[in-house]
């Protein structure tokens, strides 16, 4: 098939150059030049793994074209993939004008019948509105060309955004009418597998499908942080609990990790958008507005151990960090709980030692000019002359570091540790004071 797509960030450039290697053509379109020239040439503007071996080989194949001419897109797909940002508005809700001025690009240019497909994260009624700006534009050049506007929520997980569009567990399809219908069963039946993983269903449902899947993940961590920050008080181990409670089919183990709050650009955003989507239609989502609450004080949680420990002003002090992106296997730093813990520790005048495998150029990117932190060469040079180590992100490399090496570096042999990585125990029997989530 031929399929453009709108927007190569991360959500476009993972589905056309998946769609790509399983023998579509696929022309991605942005609108910025300096990103579809880096790609024309093989590089990627992202870090997610696998991701430049697969545009590559596709680029090569001749499958997988870049361009920044919008004519030339809208002519290339019969299926045309919208994934451009919807960056939150000052109130919470999703910023439409990208999807939209793609909608109105298509009805500019189009000639002949288009499968309009949203993939980006928008709120319910979304499709209603892009369907309109496309007509609109249509009648204004007196056109009655037929098309169709589906909703097809993606559920990639940074890091793992090839398996996960490879082998999904299941593909939301919201769309009304046959034709439409038929040509996205025909798309997707390469990643069908051995069962059923197509849900068809109306547009409406689909879109508040991705919301309530990313909300209800969310809820599951800020219930588990708070439920770890009453066990730390009780003298319970969360951990423990955790495999209590999840070896219970119907919780589950997935997503029942305490740390140091959510973060990354989608379940901030998500929840707020959801809330608000809530407060517009006349309901308020009381409980998803306890879980964004409970996920803003999570953030601040290490910091709060360091201050009881060390005292208010931290003047004088220094911490490493390890970890810096939102999680591990990105680069990605938005909405990091390792920026506010930055920025928490400097403001009350410590010195930060950070190390991340991956995201410390975008890190030193979005602290910007800040001389309290310094950034280390790997994860053991952070430590010298620092009064503790707080881990923020766990990293593989982080699970079994030499801690005979980690005492001798740090002034004081104390650790915070927002992810529960060590026995801690063991970490203690080492002459640590170790301190982590609820345990
Ligand atoms: C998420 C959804 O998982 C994905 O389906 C959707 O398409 C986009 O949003 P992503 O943001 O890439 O994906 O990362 P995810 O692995 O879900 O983690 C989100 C945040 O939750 C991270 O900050 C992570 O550290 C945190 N988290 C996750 C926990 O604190 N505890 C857990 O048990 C799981």
């Amino acid at each position: 098939m031929k399929i453009t797509v709108i927007g190569s960030g991360y959500v476009g450039l993972v589905t056309g150059t998946c769609l790509a290697e399983v023998g579509n053509h696929v022309c991605c379109l942005d609108l910025d030049a300096k990103k579809i020239a880096t790609l024309k040439q093989g590089g990627i503007p992202i870090f997610e793994p696998g991701l430049d071996d697969l545009v590559r080989r596709n680029v090569e194949a001749g499958r997988l074209t870049f361009t920044t001419d919008v004519a030339e897109s809208v002519a290339f797909g019969e299926v045309q993939f919208i994934a451009v940002g919807t960056p939150p508005d000052e109130d919470g809700s999703a910023d439409l004008q990208y999807v939209i001025s793609a909608a109105r690009n298509i009805g500019r240019h189009m000639t002949d019948y288009k499968v309009v497909v949203d993939k980006s994260t928008v709120p319910v009624g979304t499709a209603d509105k892009v369907k309109a700006a496309l007509a609109d534009e249509l009648a204004a050049r007196g056109q009655t060309i037929p098309f169709s506007v589906v909703s097809n929520p993606e559920f990639l997980k940074e890091g793992a955004a090839i398996e996960d569009f490879m082998k999904p567990d299941r593909i939301v399809v919201g769309a009304e009418d046959e034709r439409a219908i038929e040509t996205m069963r025909r798309l997707y039946s390469p990643f069908q597998r051995n069962h059923e993983r197509l849900f068809f269903m109306d547009v409406r449902s689909a879109e508040l499908t991705k919301y309530a899947a990313n909300a209800m993940l969310a809820t599951r961590i800020s219930f588990m942080n708070e439920l770890a920050n009453l066990a730390e008080t009780l003298g319970a181990d969360i951990e423990l609990v955790r495999k209590g409670i999840g070896s219970d089919p119907r919780i589950g183990y997935h997503f029942l990790y305490p740390g140091t709050g959510y973060g990354g650009s989608c379940f901030p955003k998500d929840v707020k958008a959801l809330i608000s989507t809530g407060k517009e239609n006349g309901h308020t989502l009381r409980v998803l507005e306890a879980v964004e609450d409970a996920n803003e004080i999570q953030k601040h949680r290490l910091v709060e151990k360091v201050t009881r420990r060390f005292g208010e002003d931290l003047s004088g002090c220094r911490f490493a960090i390890w970890g810096l992106a939102f999680k591990p296997n990105t680069d990605d730093m938005r909405e990091a709980a390792s920026r506010v813990i930055m920025h928490e520790l400097t403001s009350r005048g410590a010195e930060v030692v950070a190390f991340d495998p991956v995201a410390m150029e975008e890190a030193a990117r979005v602290v910007g000019d800040n001389p309290r932190v310094r950034f280390a060469h790997d994860m053991m040079d952070a430590l010298p002359g620092a009064d503790a180590l707080l881990i923020v992100t766990e990293w593989k490399m982080f699970r079994s570091p030499d801690f005979d090496l980690m005492k001798q570096a740090l002034k004081t042999p104390t650790i915070f540790d927002g992810r529960n990585m060590y026995d801690p125990v063991w970490v203690r029997q080492q002459g640590f004071d170790y301190q982590a989530i609820g345990r």
